[in-house]
Order: C-alpha cells, then sequence, then structure tokens
C-alpha cells in the first residue's frame, strides 16, 4: 500500500506530480470553460459580483492563495473565511456573491454548517472544491469541481492542498475568459505554464536530500518562524502548519513585511527563520526583510529560485534553489520544500507522522 515509502505522508508527497496532472488535465484537455464546474455553470459564473470562500485549516490556506489569483487573473473582489468563524456572526448576506467552499474530506462539519448558513441567509450560488466524491460539500453544492488527488490516508495534507490551488487557478483563469480580463497571450501562457507545473514539481522533490539535510537542525528547535510576502504568504502559513502539526514545533508563519511591527522581538540564534523568497516583484523587499532578521543575529533557510540573484554571505544563511521562477504558479512548486521539510522534521524527532497526537483526518465535530 506504501508503494516503497516509509509514511503516507511521504507516499502523497511524491504524488504530486501526477496529482497535479491529474486536476490540471480538466482544463488542459477540456478548456477553461465553465462547464468543467457544472452544467449552469455559466450562468452562475455571469450572475456573480463578488466570491467569499469558507474553509478550515490547509484548505483556508489554499481558499487565500486562491484570492490573489481571482482577484489578479479575474479581477473579482474575493473574501476569504475560516468557516467556524463565518458561521457565528452577523453577515452582509448578498445573492450576487458566490459561496466557495474547498475541502479534502468534504465532510468538514464547520464548513459544512458554514455552507448551511450562507444558504440559509440567502446566497443562491455555490460551489464546492472537494476531492471526495459524492461527500457533504458537493452534494449540497450547486457547482462542483473534484479535485484529483486520490485518497489521502495521512493526516497532515499535502496534494489534497496542491490540487485545490490547481482547481483555484483553473478557475480564476475560467472567470477571467469569461469577464474578458486575460488576453490571447496571457491565456496561451498560463496554459505552458500549468503543462509544466509537474515537471516543476518534480525538480523539487529531487532536492530532498538537501531539504532533509535542513530538517535535521530544525528537529533540534523549539520554535521556527515562517516568513513569504505576497501570494507566497499563505504558503508561509501553510509551512507553518505542517511543522506544528506532525513535529510539534511551535512555527508561526508571518507576512514578511510585518516583522517590525512585532514579531522581530523573537529573533535570536535559537530560532529557524525559513524565507519564501521566488524570483518575484516582491525579492527585493524580502531581502531587506532577511537583512533585518540576520542583523539580530537570526540563522536564515531561504527557499529562492534559480533566477533569482539572492547569495548566502554568511554561514547563519542557508539558500537552497528551486527550479526557475515557475511564475503565476510558483505557490504551487514553492508549497513542496515546506513540506518535506516538516516530513523530515518529524521523521528526526520520531514522531507519528501520518497520525499526529491529538488529530483526526476529517473533522465532523464542532
Ligand atoms: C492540515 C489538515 C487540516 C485540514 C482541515 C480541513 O494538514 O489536514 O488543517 O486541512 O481540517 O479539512 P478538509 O479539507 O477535509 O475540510
Amino acid at each position: 500500500e506504501l508503494g516503497g515509502y516509509n509514511h503516507f505522508m511521504q507516499k502523497e508527497i511524491h504524488e504530486q506530480p501526477r496529482a497535479v496532472a491529474d486536476t490540471a488535465e480538466v482544463f488542459l484537455d477540456g478548456g477553461f470553460i465553465p462547464e468543467n464546474f457544472g452544467k449552469n455553470a455559466a450562468q452562475v459564473f455571469q450572475d456573480i459580483d463578488s466570491i467569499k470562500i469558507l474553509a478550515c485549516g490547509t484548505s483556508y490556506y489554499a481558499a487565500l492563495t486562491g484570492k490573489y489569483w481571482l482577484e489578479s487573473i479575474a479581477k473579482i473582489p474575493t473574501d476569504v473565511e475560516i468557516a467556524s468563524e463565518y458561521r457565528y456572526r452577523d453577515v452582509i448576506a448578498n445573492p450576487k456573491q458566490l459561496i466557495i467552499t474547498i475541502s479534502q474530506s468534504g465532510e468538514t462539519l464547520d464548513t459544512m454548517e458554514a455552507l448551511k448558513f450562507a444558504q440559509a441567509q440567502g446566497h443562491q450560488h455555490s460551489l464546492s472544491i472537494c476531492n471526495v466524491m459524492e461527500s457533504a460539500l458537493p452534494r449540497n453544492s450547486e457547482l462542483v469541481l473534484y479535485t484529483r488527488a486520490g485518497a489521502e490516508i495521512g493526516v497532515a495534507s499535502t496534494k489534497a492542498f496542491t490540487t485545490q490551488l490547481v482547481v483555484l487557478f483553473g478557475l480564476s483563469v475560467t472567470l477571467g475568459r469569461m469577464r474578458g480580463t486575460i488576453s490571447d497571450e496571457k491565456l496561451a501562457s498560463y496554459t505552458q505554464e500549468l503543462r509544466e507545473l509537474s515537471g516543476s514539481i518534480q525538480h523539487v522533490l529531487n532536492l530532498e536530500p538537501q531539504i532533509a539535510a535542513w530538517a535535521q537542525k530544525f528537529a533540534k528547535k523549539s520554535s521556527a518562524l515562517f516568513l513569504g510576502r505576497g501570494i507566497h504568504y499563505p504558503i508561509a502559513l501553510e509551512g507553518a502548519l505542517k511543522l506544528k502539526e506532525i513535529t510539534y514545533i511551535h512555527a508561526e508563519a508571518y507576512p514578511a513585511g510585518e516583522l517590525k511591527h512585532g514579531p522581530l522581538a523573537l529573533v535570536d540564534e535559537n530560532m529557524p527563520i525559513v524565507v519564501i523568497a521566488p524570483h518575484d516583484g516582491l525579492l527585493d523587499k524580502v531581502k531587506a526583510n532577511m537583512q533585518e532578521v540576520s542583523a539580530r543575529g537570526g540563522e536564515l533557510f531561504v527557499f529562492t529560485d534559480l533566477d533569482s540573484d539572492y547569495t548566502s554571505n554568511s554561514d547563519t544563511i542557508h539558500v537552497i534553489r528551486t527550479p526557475r521562477h515557475v511564475g503565476t504558479l510558483s505557490p504551487i512548486v514553492h508549497t513542496i520544500p515546506v513540506q518535506l521539510l516538516s516530513y523530515h522534521a518529524a521523521l528526526a524527532r520520531g514522531t507519528d507522522v501520518d497520525k499526529p497526537r491529538n488529530l483526526a483526518k476529517s473533522v465532523t465535530v464542532e
């Protein structure tokens, strides 16, 4: 069942080139057309003026990432909320707002109740992005697109997350096409990026030995900080969640620009700082933030890419280079190293990787 791997989590991390390609096939073979989301999706997508995404945990971080694409590619205002918070507040219902739920299991009670609450408030349009066929969320939604990750058994979500991101990207391009916010050239380049995604993920998987070497150092630490900016901030959040879930090391994530507003006080030589620093428009800002950390004695573990000119000039700055900058889909590619880092840190600490203490795969209680 493990197919030569030691844990389901490791197997599922390594299945991502396949899982992502299978999920992308919907768009690459069928085109970025509304019908991928359901028979009357074209009508629904024409009716809506905004989107709200509801989810929990890792699926919530997928939603946060998706917001960047929905707003930059499709220019559609998008809110993201933790399902368990949304359901307990006074909301302003908007019948023209599409409610999207994201869930691996499709059975998360908080997300399900949030959807019912939205519907009871007068939201008419709903879309479920889900990995389990015919589970509660897709059954109760008007539209659905299934991720094709295959069964995810490890409690820590990995391939479900990256495939959710593929669907959110596909949705953004689909809506962008319908709304005329993307040119034909842009469409061609998005298509090409999606085609190349699995290969880029495979390249990162090949860096596993280097990442495992870093993980040995993390295993001895009691706390870690993850930094990212822009669309890579949710990936920092996901990295911190993975680390705490399976290694029980306290971890937090911050948008790097927030450091000086508080968390810089935590920085010392004992707390490793992981930075997601791809070659995008924010790299110079991130470099300045890393400088702030170094100046206070912090040890940096930086994931950058082959296009970036960032190099280490000190033995407390460690750099791993992911493949060439992959543009819009960079957050998907940069998820892989933080998954591997947590996995190998957990191995070094001897924790139960696939069944972390106190957690369940599907949370069907409040
Ligand atoms: C993290 C993790 C959880 C789930 C969350 C939502 O690795 O697995 O945070 O992401 O419980 O679960 P789903 O996606 O099934 O609704």
